[in-house]
């Protein structure tokens, strides 16, 4: 292991204390974009919490990866907004343009597309989130162009 650990858990502010374990996760995924072997086996050795726990927790929320994700990250919004204003299609019209399915990542790792329970802007249902930005009102047509946008600036023929 690298002598120059990203991380200073503290074996003696972690140990035994569970609640702590989402805000390690938290940060890990932060740091590398997903939670690697590296960073369970880091957490484990420093944090004394076992690895069937830490990959316990990872998988139970939602909120954690435990795979790489692209560029790109689209986060389709199924909340109960979104959901009757359409998400569904939305979703297929994404995986139809973008080739993969909700949850993977293209070939090229440039898009992921995942599935959130609320981005906090119902109003605009159904919306989506790709990285930064919040696209609104969405039809499948408007998605598909958004998508083109995102391609086009990904492979720098944008900004
Ligand atoms: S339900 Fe989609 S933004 Fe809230």
């Amino acid at each position: 292991m690298s002598e120059q650990r990203k991380y200073d858990f503290k074996k003696q502010h972690y140990a035994g204390e569970e609640g702590r374990l989402i805000p390690l996760l938290q940060r890990a995924q932060e740091t590398d974009g997903y939670i690697t072997r590296e960073r369970i086996t880091e957490i484990h050795r420093d944090c004394g919490i076992p690895v069937a726990q830490i990959y316990g927790v990872a998988t139970f929320y939602a909120q954690f990866r435990l795979h790489p994700v692209g560029k790109n990250l689209i986060k389709v919004c199924h909340g109960t907004a979104c959901h009757v204003s359409g998400a569904n299609a939305i979703t297929e019209a994404i995986e139809k343009t973008l080739g993969i399915c909700n949850g993977e990542t293209t070939p090229d790792k440039l898009f992921t597309i995942e599935t959130v329970s609320c981005l906090g802007c119902c109003s605009l249902a159904p919306v989506i989130m790709i990285n930064n930005d919040t696209h609104g009102n969405l039809t499948e047509k408007e998605v598909k162009k958004v998508l083109k946008q995102h391609q086009r600036a990904a492979i720098g023929e944008v900004q």
